[in-house]
């Protein structure tokens, strides 16, 4: 069984995918939700779902041990962020080599950087005239939305869209796709030695 944490800061609609994907059936178990915001919809998410949930303070995730303690003692296996929007720090990042995904609603490496996030990437996607935007699913190094590419999926860009209409098509996709790339992304990382 490989035990992964949820890392998130608002609504929680993928992290609800993610928990209903795995819901009972799958050698993978979510088995905390860690969130930065104290009135975010995640928490209720947790709830619904009846998985641990822990509130993470900017200090103690920032500039001290980043809770790692906490995702010790739950023996968590990988960490996954779902809409999370804090850089991530290097006790984590050494703590789980290549077993931290992110998800972006965007085609990095377009889009992507410090204050990309939620809406003002689709703001900034239709400002560029793209005609197509998309998902990309990452692992999580030392910047932002900077590591190796796990998966990509694209759909267009439509002429009369906004900023909200263009997110419900990429968070669909997210919602899609991130459950079984998490699922395959951390079964091969058992199956190698050198994972
Ligand atoms: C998602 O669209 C996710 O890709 C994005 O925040 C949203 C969270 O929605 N993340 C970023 O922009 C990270 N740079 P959710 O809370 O409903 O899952």
């Amino acid at each position: 069984m490989t035990r992964l944490a949820i890392l998130a800061s608002g609504g929680g609609s993928n992290a609800d995918a993610i928990l209903r994907y795995f819901g009972g059936h799958s050698n993978i178990e979510i088995a905390l939700i860690a969130c930065n915001k104290k009135a975010a919809g995640v928490f209720q998410v947790a709830e619904n779902h009846s998985v641990e949930s822990i509130y993470m303070s900017r200090e103690r995730f920032s500039e001290w041990d980043g809770y790692l303690p906490e995702f010790q003692q739950r023996n968590i296996d990988g960490l996954i962020l779902a809409g999370f929007l804090w850089k991530v720090p290097d006790t984590l990042i050494k703590a789980y080599p290549n077993r931290i995904l992110n998800i972006h609603p965007a085609l990095l490496p377009k889009f992507g950087g410090q204050g990309m996030f939620g809406i003002h990437v689709h703001r900034a996607v239709l400002a560029a005239r793209e005609s197509e935007s998309g998902i990309t699913i990452h692992r999580v190094d030392e910047h932002y939305d900077n590591g190796d590419h796990v998966f990509q999926a694209a759909c267009p860009v439509e002429a009369n869209d906004t900023p909200e209409t263009l997110s419900k098509r990429v968070l669909a996709l997210e919602h899609n796709y991130y459950p079984p790339v998490i699922e395959k992304y951390f079964n091969e990382r058992n199956d190698s030695i050198d994972s």
